[in-house]
């Protein structure tokens, strides 16, 4: 791959003087940029002014939405030190994510490269604020010309860096998701285990249903049985039900979360018993019930470790482990970001430097 061309912008923005910081609101000066075209692969690889795109209203991506995303962050140790979390594992999963769209894979190791050089430009941009970090979205659009429907030959990749706070308002306070039986978000042998824009845009409407009662998200059911529990769309879901931790096991219409795969490592290291299994609704609607359900939590980039205190599934509302923050979410969410933040150690190679 060539070297990165570096433009630097003339015109400097002035960042957002806000705490609690809004989630994905704010954008840097600068963005990554390459281009794809058959034959010649990846070229031309950019730092640039953070800008619009000009696209012929025919491009691709719009009307056929062949296109992949992913999420992670940059955070900033006290000693004012930048950090990215398992970079390389977003491309790997940028990468699979292409493969099911046809899309072009691209280079992992210069992924993390090209981000490495980018968030050390934009390191003024890393939030100072507690709890507060750097989400990194890094995304293909299919950019051909053209209404056919076939795998689009040109296409663009951008890195693009939003200053956040917490995804969900509530913060670490426990938030309310509704269990969707009418909905479906996805299937095996869809995309459900991609980063693709369909996916999200599949579960508006629930999710706007769902806030229209007061909760926060929607929690989905697989779109065969209707009856096994998959994950929420913006996280994965966990429980602790009998002191077991039980999650979703992965069949193609789940997300492969980071976020669940680093929870899952950092418990069975703890000793405990961990189980990637089916879950019914039935068995989650009993469990909340009898009070053998201890906890829910949610994981994800954006949410972190985001405990779940209310559940509604037909009409019927049930409190999760009294309503508050589970004593195990409350420890993983400390040893998660403990780790990220650089305040407990990092065993398991996961944080990556960028800059002092
Ligand atoms: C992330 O957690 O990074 C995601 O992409 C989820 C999105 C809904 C913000």
């Amino acid at each position: 791959m060539e070297n990165i061309r570096i433009e630097l912008t003339s015109a400097p923005k002035a960042k957002p003087n806000i705490d609690p910081l809004p989630f994905g609101k704010y954008f840097s000066d600068h963005m990554f940029l390459m281009n794809y075209e058959e034959g010649k692969g990846w070229f031309d690889p950019r730092i640039v002014p953070y800008g619009p795109f000009s696209l012929d209203p025919s491009c691709m991506v719009f009307h056929y939405a062949q296109e992949i995303f992913e999420g992670l962050k940059a955070y900033r140790r006290a000693d004012g030190s930048i950090w990215l979390f398992r970079p390389a594992d977003n491309f790997r999963r940028m990468n699979d994510s292409a493969r099911r769209m046809c899309i072009p894979e691209v280079d992992v190791d210069f992924c993390v490269e090209a981000l490495k050089k980018l968030v050390a430009i934009e390191r003024d941009w890393v939030p100072t604020q507690e709890a507060a970090s750097l989400y990194i979205r890094p995304f293909i659009i299919a950019t051909d010309c053209t209404v056919g429907v076939h795998a689009s030959k040109t296409y663009i990749f951008c890195i693009i860096l939003s200053p956040s706070g917490n995804y969900y308002p509530e913060g670490l306070d426990p938030v309310k998701i509704a269990i969707e039986d009418e909905d479906v978000r996805a299937v095996r042998g869809g995309t459900g285990f991609t980063k693709c824009g369909g996916n999200y845009a599949a579960s508006i409407r629930a999710g706007e249903r769902a806030a229209g009662r007061g909760y926060s998200q929607v929690l989905w059911l697989d779109g065969v049985h209707r009856k096994y529990i998959e994950e929420v769309g913006s996280m994965n879901i966990m429980f602790k039900i009998d002191g077991t931790v039980v999650t979703p096991v992965l069949q193609g219409s789940v997300l492969p979360g980071i976020t669940r795969r680093s929870i899952l490592e950092v418990c069975r290291d703890w000793g405990l018993s961990v189980e990637e299994r089916l879950i019914s609704v039935d068995e989650v609607i009993e469990t909340a019930e009898n009070g053998h359900m201890e906890e829910m939590w949610g994981t994800g980039t954006a949410a972190v470790v985001s405990p779940v205190g209310q559940i509604e599934y037909e009409g019927k509302s049930l409190k999760i482990g009294g309503g508050g923050i589970g004593e195990l979410t409350q420890k993983l969410y400390d040893e998660l970001t403990g780790i990220q933040w650089g305040t407990r150690p990092d065993t398991r190679g996961w944080t990556v430097k960028v800059c002092d």
